[in-house]
């Protein structure tokens, strides 16, 4: 297994693309099969999930050819040939339940594995069952499979409330829609920047959709779907990510390509630590000068609130604060995996339930860690570029699954990183 190995080396300034964003293209890979036209994706990510859920369409029957060095994802689902998404590729990744929408919606039929659980949580998939249900579907859990009808072929619409707010099940049930027969109304629905992109292409796509990015959605179902090309929206995760980087080890960063508004309330918790945050034309800009970032408390909610997927990062720069910072996780009950190592690194951490405490101290230290999943792994990395000494982080395959390139671009603004690959 690789390992990425850092030398902290002060501030660092520059540069950094930020690629289409992984979580909307997951999702926007299987709105292929909601037709028999072509799906063109531009602004693709290069990343390991990306080639995963290729290869559950092409499992699927669908054509997807990868161009440009893979920012183009060309996809063809003319015909779906088989309608059962397998265990083996369902396990290796949770967004392959994304699937079952939109093949239930175009034939009437499917058959995918349940997920199981994952490193930072039970997740359950109840919630996409439970919408696809009231559009009428037929049900059936056997062998950890879902193995779902919709009568007479076609799903019907209906008014589903959510209880409360998930994203792949708001997704899975806005495909779904797009070609049931009546109106759908989804409410209680999840708002994030993804979704959004997600209802623009299904658009392209002829379906008539309003209200995304608020929480009620209306879906006027269609008789068929026609192909779009789509360029993917910025990763807002990538984004936030790497605006922490001059923010923990000083210096001067502009992300190229995003724009404050995909990260709100994050780029206002960095201002309250008193980091600079400036849209350019460009993209956004972050700098910090000397001393260190104040203490800030942090609670993750649903967009647009503090997004889950930079809590761990947040906290790497949090374990440099001046004072003490609470962090509440509202989102995954188990998403406090990166702290022991942190901790390993010279951070002053308590983690209890929801809620981890973290002092801040004036440096941390290089040290052998263990990334644990996509996010952790990441703020391994921002740690270990504001650390003393050499930091080795293994496990990286975590990092592949969503950051293309880590290395080139953090080298890119003088970072001292280097990728061991495993003999
Ligand atoms: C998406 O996961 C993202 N993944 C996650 O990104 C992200 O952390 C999460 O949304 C929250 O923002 C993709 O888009 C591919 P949810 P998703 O359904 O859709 C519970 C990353 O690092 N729940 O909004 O699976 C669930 O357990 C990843 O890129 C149910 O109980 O998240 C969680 O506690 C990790 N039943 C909460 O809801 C359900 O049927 C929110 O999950 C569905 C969800």
């Amino acid at each position: 297994m690789d390992s990425i190995v850092v030398k902290g080396n002060g501030a660092l300034s520059g540069a950094i693309p930020i690629a289409g964003a992984k979580n909307a293209c997951l999702t926007l890979m299987p709105a292929t099969l909601l037709s028999d036209e072509p799906l063109t994706l531009t602004n693709a990510p290069r990343l390991s999930d990306i080639a995963t859920m290729t290869q559950l369409l092409q499992s699927l029957g669908a054509e997807v050819a990868s161009l440009q060095d893979g920012l183009v994802l060309a996809m063809s689902s003319h015909t779906i040939t088989s309608h059962t998404a397998d265990y083996d590729i369902v396990r290796k990744m949770r967004a392959s339940i994304l699937v079952l929408g939109p093949m239930l919606a175009r034939d009437g039929h499917a058959i995918v594995s349940l997920p199981g659980g994952c490193a930072i949580g039970a997740r359950p998939v109840d919630l996409h069952l439970k919408a696809l249900e009231a559009m009428g579907a037929d049900l059936d859990l056997r062998d950890g499979y879902v193995h779902a009808k919709a009568p007479g072929g076609r799903l019907k619409g209906a008014v589903f409330e959510f209880p409360f707010v998930s994203v792949g099940a708001t997704e899975n049930a806005l495909m779904a829609a797009t070609l049931a027969k009546g109106t759908t109304v989804l409410k209680t629905a999840a708002r994030e920047p993804e979704i959004v992109d997600l209802a623009r292409c299904l658009r392209k796509m002829g379906a008539r959709i309003e209200g995304e990015g608020t929480s009620t959605i209306a879906i006027e179902g269609v008789d068929r779907l026609h192909g779009a090309t789509h360029q993917v929206v910025a990763d807002r995760i990538e984004l936030g990510t790497y605006m922490l980087v001059p923010a923990i080890c000083g210096g001067d960063i502009e992300c190229l390509g995003g724009t404050i508004d995909l990260v709100g309330a994050f780029a206002e918790r960095l201002d309250a630590a008193g980091v600079s945050v400036t849209q350019t034309n460009r993209g956004v800009k972050v700098s910090r000068k000397n001393g260190r970032v104040r203490a800030v408390d942090v609670t993750t909610a649903p967009y647009p609130g503090f997004p889950t997927d930079l809590q761990a990062q947040m906290m790497a720069l949090l374990c440099t604060a001046e004072g003490t910072s609470v962090l509440e996780e509202k989102i995954f009950e188990n998403r406090f995996m990166h702290a022991p190592e942190l901790i390993r690194m010279g951070a002053r951490i308590e983690v209890h339930g929801g809620h981890a405490t973290v002092t801040g101290v004036p440096k941390l230290k290089g040290a052998r860690v263990m990334a644990t999943d996509l996010r952790a792994s990441v703020s391994l990395i921002l740690a270990a570029l504001a650390a003393e000494g050499e930091t080795v982080v293994s496990r990286v395959y975590h990092l592949d699954r969503g950051y293309e390139r880590v290395e080139e671009k953090l080298r890119a603004c003088g970072a001292l990183i280097e990728r061991v690959k495993a003999a």
